[in-house]
């Protein structure tokens, strides 16, 4: 196994550090600024680009190491040198359960788990910085790497990054939050523009970064390829200073997408450290050295760059050089324990899960999947197994004493049309107690790259489907796939599992579930839809000429189809489990508080049933009097609990400002305005077992932000305000009440409070001019309110 050499004791020695100071090293700016005093200008160009496939330049005169970032985010795909791509020929590691699935678990320490064992692999192999997670919102199903990415909800994908980057990063090892931001589709994604309002922008996209951000402190963040808001994602200042650094308190670098770079100089204006990968003729660093030396950049804001750049580097050097085990078998067992907790029962009619020895003796399994596991996504995040479980093999060595099994193949993975091996699976199927069909989608299906075309299954999968129900009522369908599917049979078939792609310990976690070894506590971090037509972005997906349109703005998700109303095939939060749950007691710490405290929401949740299991208990809010459309309900918090037969737990959320808030396009800000909103508490997002109505009293203090194209109704409605106006244009107001009312009650007709304060000297016919609107505006704006 090869291993970077790095000049570490040279570099811990020139800047007075510890041998294995990180934060002697890394924390030192003091140092840092010195050892940039110390650069050419071409050195310091060279380190904000990379040398290669995956590392970084190193500055060999000044000891300043290269760092090798590796993809992620499921599993390491290290290739055997820094200057190889490693696709096929990657080194081994574990393949873990896809994000997807990751997700389904909704259990943050499981995640961290996942990330500490993906931080150990890392470090063995020398990786300083693995390339994930991915936090994008899957915005439609049919996005090609909802596999990568964790949910529709801001706040499921921010908590859950947030809990992979501390689990990498407390191995020493750096994480890379990507594809920042707006990157929610694959067709056209090196160009496409990301036409997304700010308030959308904010609430649903930004969100799940700024969660990772301020909770993890991610080494670095990978901007997207995509545009956003017109301008390339690796040449914003708003997306890369303000927001990021200024605004969240990110300490890390922004490494560019793979060849996302378009205009080099605007990117280190804009904030984006590293360019990836290194080019062989590097035209872009020739750009910003030109651009320096013509005074068209300040070498400062190279510097500033470097600086940030250094910091990471040199603390990855100190953690570098260690050959160590990857653990591989422990994580095998990891993986399987972390894909069996993913499993997300959807429907089990007539308790026909789990299958009981004493009630279905003879099993057949259908599907070729069962031989050729389907068990991660297509693209660069392809890890390479050391080895990969077969359902049919685990279910023969660990179940086959109790059960009688055979298989039939059913499909064709090569061709997803090929009907004829149907026959020979209903045969078995009719001839057995219990049919187990595996079926979803071949690894063409989803991939980097490419979005999906249709939420269906192949055709031969649904169609073995019908014909196996048909022979055998009791069928079982176990489901592999990255992102949601249609189920046209799910009425023919009284138990669905999704299983997701479950990494390459998935099959044995597939068996503990189907034959009650584990009981399944999965729940959907996504809505299955009924149909693609009934989906937020099936008007606007993917793109009209490179313009992605996020015509559905706030509601994306469970967002969408409960505040339209639309029923979906399972919603949000959804997933069974073998024993039953039940809530009660739910207490808040006030029923009226302000933002300025927390409130304390607590219920009480009980195992009713007869086994063990585990429930993840939702908090949802709703805002029943805003002053802007907002979704009917929005997760704002989640707990998953281990509950022994009749145990009992409470368990407590504490609710801030934040949770209460919108994104106020018109304020720029979050505002949470006073009024009345809903605690719901639920074991989905269509199962809200506990409500409970809190009032909130807001202390801010907001100033108005009119203009003289504001209308006469938005000022006339305010009762602060009104007697301004009155006071402004009594003759006119008067004249409006001829009836020999008061200014302040003329009756204005609602064409006339629809219109501009601008065209008032018209309407006014002279009673006041542009002065006095300029005057009136200025002086509303100088007053404050609370929202
Ligand atoms: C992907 C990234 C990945 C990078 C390096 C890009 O095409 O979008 O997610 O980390 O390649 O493989």
């Amino acid at each position: 196994m090869t291993y970077k050499k790095i000049a570490l004791t040279a570099i811990v020695l020139m800047l007075g550090g510890a041998a294995n100071g990180e934060s002697n090293v890394a924390s030192s700016d003091e140092n840092i600024d010195a050892l940039i005093a110390r650069m050419t200008l071409e050195e310091k160009v060279l380190l904000t680009s990379g040398r290669d496939a995956w590392s970084t330049q190193p500055v060999d005169r000044l000891d300043i190491p290269y760092i090798w970032v590796a993809d992620g985010p499921h599993g390491l795909r290290r290739a055997p040198t820094t200057d190889t791509w490693g696709y096929g020929d990657q080194l081994p590691a574990t393949c873990f359960p896809t994000a997807s699935a990751l997700s389904a678990t909704w259990d943050t320490d499981l995640v961290r788990e996942v990330g500490a064992a993906l931080g150990t692999e890392s470090a063995a192999l020398g990786v300083n910085i693995l390339l994930g997670p991915g936090v994008n919102i899957k915005r439609s199903p049919l996005g090609g790497r909802n596999f990568e990415y964790f949910s529709e909800d801001p706040y499921l994908a921010g908590k859950l990054g947030a809990a992979y980057i501390d689990g990498v990063q407390a191995r020493g090892v750096g994480t890379s939050l990507k594809h920042y931001v707006a990157n929610n589709l694959e067709t056209a994604r090196m160009w496409a523009n990301s036409d997304v309002d700010d308030r959308t922008l904010n609430e649903i996209y930004l969100t799940p970064f700024e969660i990772a951000v301020r909770e993890a402190q991610p080494w670095s963040v990978m901007a997207c390829y995509n545009r956003v808001q017109g301008v390339y994602g690796t040449q914003s200042r708003r997306l890369l200073t303000d927001k990021l650094k200024q605004e969240w308190g990110f300490e890390g670098i922004v490494i560019s997408d793979w060849g996302a770079v378009v205009d080099r100089v605007e990117g280190i204006r804009a904030g984006m450290h590293l360019e990836m990968p290194g080019l062989d003729r590097d035209i872009n660093n020739e750009a910003v050295l030109a651009a320096v030396k013509s005074g068209a950049l300040e070498e400062a804001e190279v510097d500033r760059l470097v600086r940030d750049i250094l910091r990471v580097v040199l603390r990855a050097n100190a953690v570098a050089d260690q050959p160590g085990n990857q653990n591989l078998e422990e994580h095998h067992a990891l993986a399987r324990r972390v894909a069996s907790e993913a499993i997300t029962l959807l429907k089990n009619d007539r308790e026909s899960l789990p299958i009981e020895s004493g009630r279905d003796r003879k099993v057949a399994i259908i599907g070729e999947f069962a031989v050729k596991p389907r068990y991660q996504g297509n693209g660069s995040s392809e890890v390479r197994p050391p080895r990969v479980d077969q359902f049919l093999d685990i279910v023969r060595e660990e179940y086959g004493d109790r059960f009688d099994i055979t298989y039939a193949q059913g499909y064709n993975l090569e061709d997803d049309a090929d009907t004829t091996l149907v026959d020979e699976a209903v045969r078995i199927a009719a001839d057995a107690d219990v049919a187990l069909i595996l079926a979803g989608l071949p690894l063409q299906y989803e991939s980097e790259g490419i979005d999906r075309l249709h939420i269906n299954l192949p055709p031969s999968h649904d169609l073995l489907i019908e014909a196996v129900a048909k022979a055998q009522p009791n069928s079982v369908v176990l489901l592999t796939n990255g992102s949601a599917v249609a189920m046209p049979w799910v009425d023919d078939v009284p138990a669905v599992v999704e299983t997701w792609l479950g990494g390459q310990a998935g099959a044995g976690a597939v068996a503990d579930v189907v034959f009650g070894e584990v009981n399944p506590s999965g729940k959907l971090a996504e809505t299955f839809p009924v149909r693609l037509e009934d989906t937020p972005a099936y008007l606007n997906f993917p793109a009209e000429h490179g313009e992605v349109i996020y015509g559905e703005r706030i509601f994306v998700g469970y967002r969408y189809y409960d505040t339209r109303n639309i029923e979906p095939l399972f919603p949000f939060g959804h997933g069974l489990s073998y024993t039953r749950f039940s809530y009660s007691d739910l207490e808040v710490s006030a029923d009226t508080f302000s933002d300025q405290d927390p409130l304390h929401v607590s219920v009480t949740v009980t195992n009713s049933g007869e086994i063990a299991g585990k429930e993840v208990v939702q908090l949802y809010v709703r805002d029943e009097s805003a002053s802007v459309v907002r979704p009917v309900k929005e997760l704002r918090g989640f707990d998953k609990l281990a509950l022994q037969p009749g145990e009992s737990r409470k368990v407590t959320f504490t609710l801030s400002e934040r949770d209460f808030a919108f994104y106020s396009q018109r304020h720029g800000r979050w505002l949470a305005e006073s009024g009345n909103f809903e605690i719901l508490v639920g074991s989905s997002s269509r199962d809200i077992r506990e409500r409970r109505q809190v009032t909130l009293q807001s202390t801010r203090s907001l100033s108005y932000s009119f203009t003289e194209y504001s209308f006469f109704r938005e000022i006339w409605s305010n009762p602060e305000l009104k007697p301004m106006l009155v006071e402004l244009m009594p003759n006119w107001l008067r004249s409006q009440a001829p009836d020999g009312r008061s200014a302040s009650e003329a009756n204005v007709e609602n064409f006339l409070q629809d219109q501009p304060m601008i065209k008032f000297p018209a309407i006014t016919l002279g009673e006041i001019d542009a002065d006095d609107v300029e005057a009136f505006i200025q002086r509303c704006n100088s007053l404050t309110f609370t929202p």
